[in-house]
């Protein structure tokens, strides 16, 4: 069988793309909710029913393990999910705790992007404040980028103005490290690290995600893999169109190293 991958849209892709680096012996299969995509400026309870409806599809069509690719969606239904289905459930969430840690000893402060939706969640809150004795996580939500994501908008010019105008109140100075807290933000690595400081670093959830598939997938009898990383890509509304951009910015990711490889 295969390892899936879900999605509100391409976000997922860069997850995917680490893990089939690190797994080659396994097949992928990755579903994206093309028709209710995005996720994150839209209500809870809406998003958790596209979301169920999505991964039933996944679920149908034969995975060993289900990752949910996307912090929105864990945020919001990762416990449900893992009453639903007798296959493991791997989340994910904005890497806050690694970057807290990294930047105790520098006393500069954690600058947070996710969604609106889960920046708004409990579960972030709580997170946070089990993490940030110090109160120097601020967060910052982008609402307009998974929308330039979609429409594989990766002009450097374009969009180093749509992050200079978001960064403008902010004194970077006395930032140490920006967190990518969903996975449509990983496109934007490089052309982020060339606007921020050299000072500031950047992490996502990304390879923290694969290694607790990797632990999973031992814990499972099935770390080998007997696959040779095939992917079948699926999307709601199964768009042959939608189909031909997943593969496309899957290609974009894959040949981009940096893209995969940065992050803890
Ligand atoms: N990629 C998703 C995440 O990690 C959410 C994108 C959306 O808003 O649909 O949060």
């Amino acid at each position: 069988m295969a390892i899936g991958f879900f999605d509100s849209g391409i976000g997922g892709l860069t997850v995917m793309a680490d893990a089939m680096r690190k797994l080659p012996t396994h097949d992928y299969i990755y579903i994206a909710d093309r028709l209710h995509v995005p996720y994150g400026t839209k209500p809870k309870d809406e998003v958790k029913a596209f979301i169920i409806e999505t991964t039933d599809l996944i679920v149908q069509a034969g995975i060993d393990a289900l990752v949910v690719a996307c912090n929105t969606a864990t945020s919001i239904a990762v416990a449900e999910l893992r009453e639903r289905y007798s296959i493991p459930v791997i989340g994910m969430e904005p890497a806050v705790k690694p970057a807290v840690e990294m930047n105790r000893e520098t006393g500069r402060r954690v600058l947070v992007f996710a969604t609106p939706l889960t920046l708004q969640q409990p579960k972030y809150y709580a997170l946070v404040s089990r993490v940030d004795e110090k109160n120097i996580v601020d967060s910052l939500p982008l609402p307009e980028l998974v929308h330039f994501c979609e429409s594989l908008q990766f002009d450097k010019e374009i969009m180093s103005d749509y992050f200079r105008e978001k960064l403008a109140p902010y004194d970077l100075s006395r930032y140490g490290i920006v967190v990518l807290g969903c996975t449509h933000y990983s496109y934007y690595k490089n052309i982020l690290r060339d606007l921020l400081p050299p000072h500031i670093g950047i992490i996502d959830g990304n390879a923290g995600t694969v290694r607790r598939l990797q632990s999973m997938l031992y814990r499972m009898g099935i770390a080998e893999g007997s696959g040779s990383g095939n992917v079948r890509l699926m999307c709601s509304g199964n768009d042959p169109v939608y189909l031909e951009k997943i593969d496309k910015a899957l290609q974009i990711i894959r040949e981009s190293e940096d893209l995969v490889s940065v992050g803890l």
